[in-house]
């Protein structure tokens, strides 16, 4: 493959080119074993109390009155964002947008942002985000995961960087955004030249935290301390901390790194897919990112971050203590004693999912200190009787030091038989009831290919199909109703599929219909009256397997009767990723990434955006 092409790759399609499944002869025997209809159904209920999968989570959408106060949309093929009857939009900022008046001129249709107001204006491929409230005064976090190489460098033959001023580009459009936002005449508007407006790029110094500050494993020429690391990057899913801070979560990190000569030996290149060749042309570039020259610099990203909001001269801070792996995002809770759990993905084929619980509890008013830097962390093992367990990744149980345990956390994990997982994207905790559910996106090598560090993948329990194409939302509730419990039960709250093309397991769970299907649930959030609203990153090519689904879109979940509404298609090539409320819950922030075409503008290059939704009679939308 060409420079080109591999720098245009996603991040997902990078690690599958450098590491593909099995060629398809082994492909249809075992999709066929594993997904046929009897095969299934057979595979689920002899788990002990298995049908309770279906009574209790695959609920009949007939069974009650739908809690949903918005007509359901159909499916869209358009460049546009459409909605219920009774419901607007407005565009709220758009990659290129300013943060400060003296980027008032900066982007160009054509040309993109300059170098010289990169880190002025709004970054590209908008992600997770926070809102956060202060005297009245309204301010969002949120990430810039990644930057597309042709759209952002048009000049460049086929997106390839050709300087460093380039790379820095690139480097400076991804990160961060903080921001305020005020009410304007419909709608909200960015508050140009706030105090609070940010930008924290993959050049911002981050101070380390935790276990691994200062450890050998972290410490490079530059920063022989090992405690302050420059940048936080591909910033995926996000969460907020109960002492209202902003956890940003460094996803496909790998991709940034590349090796002059070899990649170097030892632990964790490999399972982190560290290669010789990046993705986006920084290490040509920018030493920093030659793992033959800095060896140990991947070790200092993959860590989620905490960002504090509305203090703009505090410096990011890596949360080592969370563990290091493709975090997708951060949901804090809080466990029945007062101490602070995290949920965690580990957004990768076969990887898995976590929980940190601190060793101090957290009291309301109070900030959060160390509570992040000090506790324990746990990887999910999943019992076909619909049980399951966090199991502490302790030196006895790994056999691995504190240090390695929490830089290398995915051999730690397989070292205790963690369950492989579908791709954990988001996980979203129930408002009011202990009840915390997990997107996993798919899977095309379940059941094919083992992961990175040569677990089994076989279909188990919560990812129960071969060559996953749809994905699933899992769901489980802590025993006695305690986040800090060590033990659970699991059910699926809804396996996605499309009952138009197959009559099999891939037709999806019983609360998918032809009028609500969708594929990859990723993003998810609860709203404040207890529904989930789900988003998806999947295939949008209506066509074949996807026949019906149309473009990427944003749906509504009933927890208590399995109800799924389609709520917002995207535009073409988008995918839906990123959601909060304004404080008083009249408008919903919704981030459109990556679309194609040239939405919004109609003209010029595609511009990744946040819109702002509310409905026409000013009523609350969550
Ligand atoms: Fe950046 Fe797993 O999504
Ligand atoms: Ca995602
Ligand atoms: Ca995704
Ligand atoms: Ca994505």
């Amino acid at each position: 493959m060409t420079d080109h092409e591999l720098t245009n790759l996603s991040p997902d399609d990078f690690d599958e080119y450098h590491d593909p499944r099995p060629g398809p002869c082994g492909f249809d025997m075992v999709v066929e074993r594993a997904i046929s209809r009897r095969g299934f159904l057979g595979g689920v209920l002899a788990i002990g109390s298995g049908a309770a999968v279906f009574e209790t989570g695959f609920a009949s959408p007939a069974r009650a009155a739908s809690r949903f106060e918005f007509e359901p949309v159909g499916i869209a093929t358009d460049r546009a964002v459409q909605l219920p009857p009774g419901f607007s939009h407005k565009v709220l900022v758009r990659w290129g947008d300013p943060l400060w008046s003296d980027a008032n001129a900066a982007f160009s249709p054509d040309e993109g942002v300059p170098l010289a107001q990169s880190d002025r204006v709004f970054g590209e491929c908008t992600d997770g985000m926070e809102l956060f409230a202060a005297d009245g005064r309204e301010v969002i976090a949120v990430n810039s995961e990644f930057a597309r190489l042709r759209v952002n460098l048009p000049s460049a033959s086929q997106g390839v960087p050709r300087s460093a001023d380039d790379v820095r580009l690139l480097q400076n459009l991804q990160g961060v955004t903080v921001m305020e936002i005020a009410r304007d005449t419909d709608g909200y508007r960015v508050v140009t030249d706030s105090h609070f407006n940010r930008r924290i790029t993959h050049n911002t110094e981050c101070r380390i935290a935790g276990p691994l500050a200062g450890h050998e494993l972290l410490r490079t020429a530059s920063d022989p301390s090992g405690n302050r690391v420059l940048g936080t990057m591909n910033n995926c899913g996000a969460g907020q901390t109960l002492w209202g801070t902003y956890l940003t979560c460094e996803e496909n990190f790998n991709g940034y790194f590349g090796a002059s000569s070899e990649v170097p030996e030892g632990a964790g290149y490999a399972r982190y897919g560290l290669r010789k060749k990046g993705r986006n042309g920084y290490e040509w570039f920018d030493p920093r990112f030659d793992m033959s020259e800095n060896p140990n610099e991947p070790h200092r990203h993959g860590f989620v971050t905490e960002i504090d909001p509305l203090n703009p001269s505090a410096p990011p801070v890596k949360r080592t203590a969370l563990g290091r792996f493709k975090h997708e995002n951060a949901e804090m809770v809080q466990a029945a004693d007062g101490r602070v759990v995290v949920y965690m993905g580990d957004d990768e084929r076969g990887e898995f999912l976590y929980r940190y619980i601190s060793d101090a509890v957290w009291q309301p008013g109070q900030p959060g200190g160390d509570l992040l830097d000090r506790g324990q962390l746990y990887v999910a093992r999943f019992n076909d009787d619909l049980t399951g367990e966090w199991v502490a990744l302790t030196p006895d149980a790994t056999g691995m030091t504190q240090a390695e345990i929490l830089c290398f956390s995915r051999i730690a994990a397989s070292a205790v038989g963690a369950t492989t997982m579908d791709r954990p994207e988001w996980v979203a905790c129930h408002p009011t009831k202990a009840e915390a559910y997990c997107a996993l996106t798919n899977n095309r090598n379940r059941g094919l290919k083992p992961n990175a560090g040569g677990d089994d993948t076989s279909p188990n329990g919560p990812n129960p199909r071969a060559a996953n194409l749809y994905g699933q939302i899992l769901r489980w509730h802590p025993d006695g109703g305690d986040h800090g419990a060590d033990g659970f039960s699991w059910d699926l709250y809804v396996m996605a599929g499309n009952p138009t093309v197959h009559d099999d397991a891939y037709a999806g769970s019983p609360n998918v219909t032809p009028g609500n299907m969708f594929n990859s649930p990723d993003g998810m959030a609860f709203s404040s009256d207890g529904l989930l609203w789900i988003q998806t990153d999947g295939n949008d090519s209506n066509t074949g397997d996807f026949a019906g689904m149309g473009n990427n879109q944003m749906l509504v979940g009933d927890p208590a009767t399995g109800d799924i509404a389609r709520f917002m298609t995207a535009p073409r090539g988008a995918e839906v990723t990123g959601l909060c409320w304004s404080s008083d819950r009249t408008v919903a922030f919704v981030g459109v990434q990556h679309p194609g075409g040239s939405w919004p503008d109609g003209v010029g290059r595609p511009r990744s955006s946040i819109i702002a939704i509310w409905r026409d009679d000013g009523a609350t939308i969550g």
